[in-house]
């Protein structure tokens, strides 16, 4: 005997028949003397009912002590339900199963909390939720993503398939490089003092895979990195990792547009654009303070450096005369800002670098704010043209060097949304999706306190083929074959075409990132060796797979779309991991610990 229907099966058409159905009892309501309870599993749920008047008074009494969440098999017969009781939410809402048997398969203990609660998520602290994972992937919304992710992901291998690329799976037991994130080191019991690494990404595999002769590589690719988690980040999380030969930057937009247009087919039956907009790095900080900028709503910034070169408001007219810049922002509707709001808001500013934060407030037709006094009537007429100003608005400015100004703004511009949010006014349709190829990033950035140049990307990035000469003389003019996938301001991914001269690559090490020639050899040695016997030219990109999920499943953060997550911590509370390892496997590992035991 097994099941004859799942939970979201049965329709009218059913009505009649004599059907077995297993799942957890989801709800149990006393009803006039009937007992309904509801029965979901993964598919969804239907409502069954017990009559005391038909059912043995020893199952029936069974069946009204039920525990939320106990499994349960029901043989039943399906029949319509009167007038008045459908339910229009569930498929299964016209029908229901009047039981004539009712079996226990397993009983469930007192839950921690409850699973019928669609405000779940809300009301139960997430760590509650982690501890008992398991409840919390049985709840709908959870079971959806999960089933979400795991459709995208075959989307995913069979377009790739299609398109003649080849799943290649490479190590995770690797070693260390010193480019990007801090590692998870992996001790070598057959060499004490020696280290694998988990790879931060399959890049340097993927590489040699290239000149391997694979021309085209992908892999649902396991990444670890040892860094500060938020939301979207996760000490471990999946890359859709992709590596091609003899292509270019086109190529790889083309492939990814047409990725993603089967992707947003698959998971949301919707169209995108078969070509996303392309905005230049320089472009994307300019207009929106940020290098992947959200662009489903306006509040873009505005330049008036010249506007106020020769102000009398030193403060703006200093900046200009020190080389940097005036900019502002348009936060619509945000007016009626409290000072205590305003104040949040400079320090908030402050914390990225800002020396203050200017405001005009536009309200009962009059311009508030303590700097109007300073400007011409010149002044005000370049703003209300530029701004659009009009009653309601709150002009915000950042007066400083150019990157500081836009980065200070694009935070702002971010905090003015969520703030508007939060007094219900959308600024941004939920619905929309917004594509962007982010490029021309530079290739290289300077870290003043340790006086040298750094990769903007990885060091494995081509430059742009007519900057090359530019690299010895003015490296930071030099724009790297770089490129980011962004969707609804997330870095959705991102990638380059790379460097396959193994001369390029040595210069870009050691002349430039100053790795001395041994550490190069030592950490690199094997891939400049590999790209002298024949390397073709290649480049790829890596999706961060998590972030897509988060975002085709409407939620901002991936723990949603990550089955058992770690928390910001990097604890898994499920499990209880990471734990002390016994004496003897330290022993064996040659590793003493000297930091007290955790308690
Ligand atoms: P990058 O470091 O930009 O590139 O990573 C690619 C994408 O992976 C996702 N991602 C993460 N997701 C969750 N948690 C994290 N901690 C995390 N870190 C990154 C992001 C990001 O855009 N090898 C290169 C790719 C290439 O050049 O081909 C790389 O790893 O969505
Ligand atoms: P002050 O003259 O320093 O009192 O500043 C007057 C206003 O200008 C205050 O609202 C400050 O927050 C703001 N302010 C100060 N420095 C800057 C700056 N670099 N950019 C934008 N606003 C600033």
């Amino acid at each position: 005997m097994k099941r004859t229907h799942h939970c979201n099966e049965l329709r009218p058409a059913h009505a009649g028949q004599t059907v077995i159905l297993d799942g957890w009892v989801h709800s149990r309501r006393d009803l006039g003397g009937l007992l309904f309870i509801d029965l979901r599993d993964r598919e969804g749920r239907t409502q069954t009912m017990c009559d005391p008047t038909v059912l043995p008074p020893d199952v029936f009494d069974r069946a009204s002590r039920i525990h939320s969440e106990s499994v349960v098999r029901v043989t039943g017969r399906v029949r319509v339900r009167p007038e008045g009781t459908t339910n229009a939410r569930i498929l299964t809402g016209e029908v229901e199963v009047i039981v004539d048997k009712f079996e226990v398969l397993n009983d469930a203990a007192v839950l921690p909390f409850s699973i019928d609660d669609p405000e779940i998520a809300n009301k139960v602290n997430e760590e509650l939720r982690l501890q008992y994972r398991y409840l919390d992937l049985r709840r709908p919304e959870m079971a959806r993503n999960l089933k979400t992710r795991s459709k995208v992901a075959i989307a995913i291998r069979s377009f790739m398939d299609d398109r003649g690329f080849l799943e290649v799976e490479t190590p995770t037991l690797f070693k260390s490089t010193p480019e990007g994130a801090r590692e998870f080191l992996v001790p070598n019991r057959r060499e004490p003092g020696t280290f694998y690494a988990l790879p931060q990404s399959p890049q340097q595999f993927k590489q040699i895979l290239m000149v391997a002769g694979v021309e085209r590589y992908f892999q649902l690719a396991r990444c670890y990195r040892d860094e500060d988690l938020r939301a979207d980040r996760q000490p471990e999380f999946t890359q859709v990792d992709i590596e091609m030969s003899f292509i270019d930057r086109e190529d790889i937009y083309e492939l990814i547009e047409g990725l993603l247009g089967k992707v947003w087919k698959t998971a949301l039956d919707m169209e995108i654009p078969a070509k996303f907009k392309r905005i230049s790095f320089y472009e994307a900080l300019n207009r929106w303070g940020i290098d992947k900028p959200d662009t489903r709503f306006g509040m873009e910034l505005v330049d008036f450096t010249e506007e106020f070169r020769a102000s009398s408001f030193k403060v703006f007219s200093g900046a200009v005369g020190g080389g940097g810049v005036v900019k502002a922002i348009n936060a619509k509707g945000l007016a009626g800002a409290t000072q205590g709001q305003l104040e949040t808001m400079t320090e908030y500013a402050k914390s990225f670098g800002a020396k203050g934060l200017a405001f005009i407030k536009v309200e009962n037709g009059e311009w508030k704010s303590p700097i109007v006094k300073f400007f011409t009537p010149a002044e005000k007429e370049a703003l209300t043209a530029k701004l659009a100003i009009q009653e309601g608005d709150l002009i915000l400015f950042a007066a400083d060097q150019w990157l500081t100004a836009c980065e200070i703004l694009g935070k702002i511009r971010l905090y003015c949304a969520e703030v508007l949010k939060g007094q219900g006014k959308l600024v941004i349709d939920p619905k929309r999706f917004d594509f962007l190829w982010v490029v021309d990033f530079p290739l290289l950035s300077y870290d003043k306190e340790m006086n040298r140049w750094y990769s903007s990307h990885h060091p494995f990035t081509a430059p742009v083929a007519e900057d090359i000469p530019l690299l010895k003389e003015d490296p930071k003019r030099v724009r790297g074959q770089h490129y980011d996938i962004v969707v609804n301001g997330v870095e959705l991914g991102g990638g380059s075409i790379r460097i396959h001269q193994p001369d390029v690559q040595k210069t870009i090490f050691e002349d430039i990132l100053a790795i001395s020639p041994e550490e190069t050899k030592l950490r690199f040695g094997y891939m400049l060796e590999a790209f002298r016997y024949g390397a073709p030219p290649h480049g790829g990109l890596a999706l961060g797979f998590d972030r897509l999920c988060a975002i085709l499943c409407g939620t901002t953060s991936i723990r949603d779309v990550i089955a058992f997550p770690k928390t910001a911590k990097g604890t898994c509370l499920m499990t209880d991991s990471p734990g002390p390892a016994a004496a003897r496997q330290l022993r064996d590992l040659h590793i003493e610990v000297k930091a007290a035991p955790p308690k």
